[in-house]
């Protein structure tokens, strides 16, 4: 990529702007959408009952649209198509990016997985030798790519915070452990096994008072419940647009409180995280001032292109909160029938507790899964349990119906 036409360190942001892109904006209600109509975004929702939107959200005719673009631009310009067309359109997804989570765009770093945002928020912290080792507390119940990033880290302790019901953490069990020695508290918002959704402000209160980081992975939340990051006080909170936002893999995202930006350098970086690429500066390392900081290098701009798609769908045309309504009527049916046949659930009743995923407990999980999709049900299994994840453009009969087949092919090992 050559250097002509962008020179400083926010040129991004000052062309995306030139266009006509505005900053971040805080999500606000859209009414009730039009289910049907959205539907119709959705090809692969008429080919088979869609229950697994937690882990691959299905491509909508947007996002197909957008990847055919991404080759033409590119097959029409070459180079000079960064400047015409990918830099704006990577400002545009940082914009959108800190719409979803009510938070400026500078403060959210894009990263190809959120295992590699991981990494580097994680190389962040601490730096300070002298402050002797450090712990680090982990639910036990979140996502196994967290528990690594610091077990990787051999000069950080690692101490497991226990789930008494296998379903949830209590607040309480993470606050028992704080003290003068943790450094982060690292937890999931919506627990990928069971649904359970975490009261993230309580949680950064308790590491607060203890002087502690809170860091939130928030890939199984974003896009299905409406977030205000900064309202929730979290230090750090990473997600992507696999799952609920229907954005295919490669983009994902760390949000930093604005406060600590410039007070955290990564171990482990790009020129792209540089505060001037185009200097070319080989020789010194100057950090962003804002959270490109916590990026790499070049970035993996067809993803880009899927993502934003589908991001401007779902923000303009859907809205989160309305995916959120819908998504918690849905997984109350799919409890209250779990309840009926007998089958037992690991996902709290509470719907401010839950959003879209529900667990059922399975001997036989992947056999179920096969099973189910041979009849054209996509759902998940995980050890132990069956996970059911709507997609919100279904309607309440499939997901009554699939809900049934799950029932009848969990039962049929008893
Ligand atoms: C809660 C949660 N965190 C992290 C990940 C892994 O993300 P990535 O593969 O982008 O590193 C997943 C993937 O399923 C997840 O559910």
């Amino acid at each position: 990529m050559g250097s002509a036409g962008l020179r400083s360190t926010n040129d991004y942001h000052n062309k995306s702007r030139a266009i006509g892109i505005p900053d971040a904006r805080i999500e606000t209600s859209l009414g009730d959408p039009d289910w049907t109509a959205l539907r119709a975004e959705f090809p692969l929702l008429d080919r088979c009952t869609y229950l697994n939107a937690c882990s691959l959200g299905p491509l909508p005719r947007a996002g197909r649209e957008a990847l055919a673009r991404y080759a033409a631009d590119w097959d029409r310009e070459g180079t000079p198509v960064w400047y015409s067309t990918w830099l704006p359109l990577l400002g545009r997804l940082r914009d959108r990016l800190g719409q979803l989570l009510g938070t400026p765009a500078d403060s959210v770093a894009l990263a190809p997985s959120v295992s590699v945002a991981l990494t580097t928020l994680a190389s962040c912290i601490p730096r300070d030798a002298a402050a002797g080792r450090l712990k680090v507390l982990i639910g036990e119940l979140d996502f196994p790519t967290l528990g690594h990033q610091w077990l990787s880290r051999g000069e950080l302790d690692v101490e497991w915070v226990p789930s008494p019901d296998g379903i949830s953490v209590p607040p309480a069990a993470f606050e028992e452990r704080l003290g003068p020695g943790v450094a982060v508290m690292a937890t999931t918002h919506l627990l990928y096994t069971t649904g359970y959704l975490q009261d993230v402000r309580a949680l950064a209160e308790l590491a607060h008072r203890a002087g502690a980081f809170l860091l939130v992975d928030g890939y199984q939340t974003v896009g299905c419940v409406p977030l205000q990051v900064q309202e929730l006080d979290v230090d750090f909170y990473v997600g992507g647009c696999l799952k609920w936002l229907s954005g295919g893999p490669g983009t994902a995202f760390a949000y930093v409180r604005p406060d600590l930006i410039d007070k955290l350098e990564p171990r482990g970086t790009g020129w792209f995280a540089s505060a001037d690429p185009f200097s070319f500066s080989l020789q010194t390392l100057e950090f962003a001032p804002d959270a490109r900081r916590f990026e790499t290098g070049t970035w993996p701009v067809p993803s880009h292109y899927a993502a934003l798609a589908a991001l401007e769908l779902i923000l303009d045309r859907v809205g989160v909160d309305a995916i959120c309504r819908r998504l918690r009527g849905f997984t109350t049916r799919i409890l209250d029938r779990c309840e009926e046949a007998g089958v037992r659930t690991l996902t709290p009743r509470e719907p401010e507790e839950r959003c879209g995923v529900v667990a059922l407990e399975c001997d036989r999980p992947e056999e179920v899964e096969a099973a189910l999709l041979a009849q054209k049900i996509v759902v998940d299994s995980r050890p132990g349990r069956i996970r059911l994840s709507p997609h919100w453009c279904l309607t309440q009969e499939e997901v009554d119906q699939a809900t049934d087949c799950v029932l009848t092919e969990i039962k049929k090992g008893r």
